[in-house]
């Protein structure tokens, strides 16, 4: 079997309520795992690119938090209506899916505005 090109990790962590900082688990990236394995098995790419859970990415004001690698291209708030998007058109067509993407000036910086208690989209 060829390798897998890309992979896609999908943060399941799972925090208390009263922790300092959220996660993904409580904001529903359950249900992406089985809806992108259904796409990427609809997409043709099964054996190319594989969906994998992951503990905390710590980005974890941004939940449900996806990155695909080897891209490096990060996903934030995405939803299981968002994942045939991140499929077709940045694993099949190669081209990232910009309004889901995290902006730069989120990513392991404490200046990310949703850290500093702004609401989540
Ligand atoms: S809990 Fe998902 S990125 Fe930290
Ligand atoms: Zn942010």
């Amino acid at each position: 079997m060829a390798k897998f090109e890309r992979h896609v990790f999908i943060c399941t962590n799972e925090r208390d309520e009263s922790a300092a900082r959220p996660s993904c688990l409580p904001e529903g990236s359950k249900k992406l795992k089985g809806a992108f394995k259904d796409a990427l098995k609809d997409a043709g790419l099964k054996n190319r690119v594989r969906a994998n859970e992951s503990g905390c990415l710590d980005q974890c004001e941004h939940g449900p938090v996806v990155v695909v690698y080897p891209d490096a291209v990060w996903y934030g708030f995405v939803k299981a209506k968002d994942v045939e998007e991140i499929v077709t058109e940045h694993l099949v067509h190669g081209r990232p899916v910009e309004r889901l993407r995290l902006a730069e000036g989120c990513l392991n910086t404490e200046a990310c505005p949703h850290r500093k208690g702004g609401k989540q989209k």
